[in-house]
């Protein structure tokens, strides 16, 4: 195994669009029926490219597979959850065959550097009750809860931010 991190393009929209199916497809049964909603989230590929265009995505690579990945998309991107003067992450993955290695703190951590980079004040993210593994994670890097936000597939959902 010799694992690589890279940028991803447009042009690795097909694998991340797997990808986003087989690294949450883990959460199948906890969801229950709200999993073909997740389902049809992930499934949305019109969103991931249009994802991919305005963030900047980094993946990690064995080979010729991407087995993680992360978007941060930049500051002035507001939306229900996010305000326009935070940058954020979205849609950590990693395979289920290549947990436990780390990828996920190296791709987090290259968000950071990058946010920093850009001159970036605040990074935040959204978790919820059902993901232990990246709220360990992410609380292990430093950040913490700004607030709870309305629940999402009948789960509870926090808002965190880092300062940078
Ligand atoms: C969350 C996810 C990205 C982690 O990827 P990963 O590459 O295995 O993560 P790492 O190897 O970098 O780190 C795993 C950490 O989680 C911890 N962990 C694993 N399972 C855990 C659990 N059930 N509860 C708490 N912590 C857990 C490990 O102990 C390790 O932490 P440590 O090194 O501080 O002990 C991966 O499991 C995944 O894709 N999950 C499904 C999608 C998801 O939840 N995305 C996050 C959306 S916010």
């Amino acid at each position: 195994m010799n694992l690589i991190y890279t940028l991803g393009t447009l042009s690795d929209a097909q694998q991340l669009y797997k990808l986003g199916l087989q690294s949450y497809g883990v959460f199948e049964k906890t969801l229950g029926d709200e999993w073909q909603t997740m389902k049809s989230n992930l499934q949305d590929l019109d969103a991931l490219q249009e994802l991919i265009n305005k963030a900047q995505t980094f993946i990690c690579k064995d080979g010729e597979s991407i087995v993680g990945m992360i978007f941060l998309v930049p500051s002035g991107n507001p939306t229900n959850i996010y305000s326009a003067d935070q940058c954020y992450i979205r849609k950590l993955g990693v395979h289920p065959e290549y947990i436990g290695k780390g990828i996920a703190y190296n791709l987090v951590d290259m968000c950071i550097t990058a946010a920093k980079a850009n001159g970036e004040q605040t990074i935040a993210l959204h978790t919820s009750e059902f993901m232990d593994a990246a709220r360990h994670i992410y609380e292990n890097i430093g950040f913490s809860i700004e607030k709870e936000i309305p629940p999402i597939f009948g789960k509870r959902y926090w808002l965190y931010t880092l300062t940078l």
